[in-house]
């Protein structure tokens, strides 16, 4: 089996079966031992540094809950009073908190594939708390988890990524860890300009059978999970293209109550027009469950990266 000790997690692709079925279980195991004795044992001694430089509640706050929770230190960099504004620029200031000594940065960058490129001058593992539109491969890994725990199994369901699938992260990312389970099928509903990218097809092709549609309703009934996703705003190269596109996909309980089979509806959060509050008390909603899943999958993922 793969092994993550001292990686660096970068891309969802660079996961195995084995490994995802491995952290799922141990997800399990740290929900356990956390709901009885708080503060576990294990990252006694190890300090996580954490940089977003680029805005997070979840991602930062559920590896920074988990670390504690295992019994290790967080270090936050502080965007807004750091010498960034001092015009130092990312690469020297990451080289500065790898020069401390952390034992895992865990990192957020608006630029696509910067975790990527810096890697190399970096000494503790790095984990991709998203780059850009490229990929957030931690929150693929909370994704599934939440599917695994939801229907028992991960294979042979069917999966409607619906929304912003081209300037998102998490479209991208989950595609790629789903493509390690079998058989899968991924819908993906999007108005044109929002499709998926390339990329992810041609990683997929082969290892899912996939599907481009326009709108839900057709195929709303076929699904197990629908993932819904807000519209990247602050990636759009022109703002003209939120106005016009606003409102063009949009899941309210009223819809769904028109079909006799409804998916559980997940959304990676924060949510803005795309899925509205009616839907909070359907049974399916399982969104705020998912939010919450990060942390103990992300627990998991420092103990098997830190070698605990
Ligand atoms: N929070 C997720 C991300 O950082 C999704 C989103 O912002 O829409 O990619
Ligand atoms: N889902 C997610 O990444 O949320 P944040 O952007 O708040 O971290």
């Amino acid at each position: 089996m793969l092994s993550l000790k001292g990686q660096d997690i970068l891309s969802a692709k660079q996961f195995d079966r084995e490994i995802l079925l491995k952290l799922f279980k141990l997800a399990d195991e740290l929900r356990e031992e956390i709901r009885e004795k708080k503060v576990l044992s294990y990252g006694k001694g190890r300090v996580m540094a954490t940089v977003f430089l680029e805005p997070s509640t979840r991602t930062k706050l559920s590896f920074q809950f988990a670390m504690k929770r295992l019994g290790g230190d967080v270090i936050d960099f502080d965007v807004t009073t750091s010498s960034l504004a001092k015009g130092e620029t990312d690469i020297d200031t990451l080289r500065i908190i790898d020069g401390y000594e952390p034992d895992i940065i865990v990192l957020r960058q608006r630029k696509p594939l910067f975790p990527m490129k810096i890697k190399d001058l970096i000494k503790a593992p790095i984990i991709n708390a998203g780059d850009g539109w490229n990929e957030h491969p931690t929150q693929a890994l909370l994704d599934v988890y939440t599917i695994w725990r939801v229907f028992g199994k991960v294979d042979g369901l069917t999966i409607g990524i619906m929304g912003d699938l081209k300037y998102g992260r998490t479209p991208s990312s989950l595609s790629y860890l789903l493509s390690k389970f079998n058989d899968i099928k991924i819908y993906y509903i999007a108005p044109k300009p929002l499709q998926i990218r390339e990329e992810v097809l041609q990683y997929i092709d082969g290892k899912i059978e996939y599907e481009i549609v326009y709108d839900v309703t057709n195929i709303i009934e076929k699904l197990d999970v629908l993932y819904v996703t807000r519209l990247q705003k602050e990636r759009l190269p022109d703002q003209s293209i939120y106005e016009k596109l606003k409102g063009s996909y949009k899941l309210t309980a009223d819809l769904l109550q028109r079909y006799k089979k409804i998916p559980i509806i997940m959304h990676p959060l924060p949510r803005t027009w795309e899925l509205d509050t009616s839907v909070d008390t359907l049974p399916q909603a399982k969104y705020f469950e998912q939010a919450r899943n990060g942390l103990y999958i992300r627990a998991a993922l420092i103990k098997e990266v830190l070698g605990l």
